[in-house]
């Protein structure tokens, strides 16, 4: 799009409201401890987030993969005042950071950590969502979508990270990579779900956006 990206980035970032002190410090926390820091939301996809969640004010949130707690943070500033956000993480070590970070926050208290596998601990939930923030294993995202969707309110949204997958959601998908199989086949999924209108955002790795018209 830009030949400039990297600036372009920057540009965006400089542009955007700051991280409160405890988002920062978790942003720096997990990219000096943890393998794999990509995963985290950050700054500006956070922001977006914690917009989406004050412009809906959901009364209940889910999220699949909680990793070191950033989104399930942004996401909790927009919860009615009597809301409650779960979050569901395979990584039992990974949750134990969350935890921690989480405690320092005003929102600890209504955000829910549960461990274990989003296939099984989803069913188990027995609650309804007025948003469910998919970003757990790219290759159970149509899974996931499948097992929540009955569990969404009329109106209510699903979020889903990293839908371009770097890019490679337009190439021809090698026959062992099963993650980006899986996030074309989730995406296709949604385009073709006539109980549903969906929009693709060309926001960092794309966020597809759901809102749930009818059962
Ligand atoms: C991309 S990270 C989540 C990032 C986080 N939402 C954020 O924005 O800061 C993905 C997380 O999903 C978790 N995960 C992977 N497979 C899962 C599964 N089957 N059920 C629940 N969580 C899973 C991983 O352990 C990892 O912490």
């Amino acid at each position: 799009m830009f030949d400039n990206d990297k600036k372009i980035e920057q540009y965006i970032a400089a542009h955007t409201s700051a991280e409160d002190e405890l988002l920062h410090e978790i942003y720096r926390k997990t990219n000096l401890s943890v393998i794999q820091t990509r995963m985290i939301s950050g700054h500006v996809q956070g922001k977006i987030l914690e917009f989406f969640s004050k412009m809906i004010k959901p009364k209940t949130i889910l999220e699949i993969g909680t990793f070191t707690g950033y989104s399930a943070l942004c996401m909790a500033k927009g919860l009615l005042p009597d809301g409650e956000l779960h979050s569901i993480d395979i990584n039992d070590e990974i949750l134990e950071t969350a935890k921690h970070m989480i405690a320092k926050s005003p929102y600890a208290n209504k955000i829910y950590l549960h461990a274990g596998d989003a296939k099984d601990v989803i069913p188990a939930l027995n609650k309804k969502f007025d948003i469910v923030f998919i970003d757990g294993d790219k290759r159970n995202y149509a899974d996931n979508y499948n097992t929540v969707f009955g569990m969404v309110n009329i109106g209510g949204f699903i979020f889903a990270d990293n839908v371009l997958w770097n890019g490679k959601v337009v190439e021809t998908v090698k026959h062992n990579d099963r993650q980006t199989a899986g996030i074309v086949e989730f995406n296709d999924l949604v385009q073709n779900d006539s109980r549903v209108e969906n929009v693709l955002l060309n926001l960092r790795d794309g966020m597809m956006i759901v809102r749930k018209l009818k059962n």
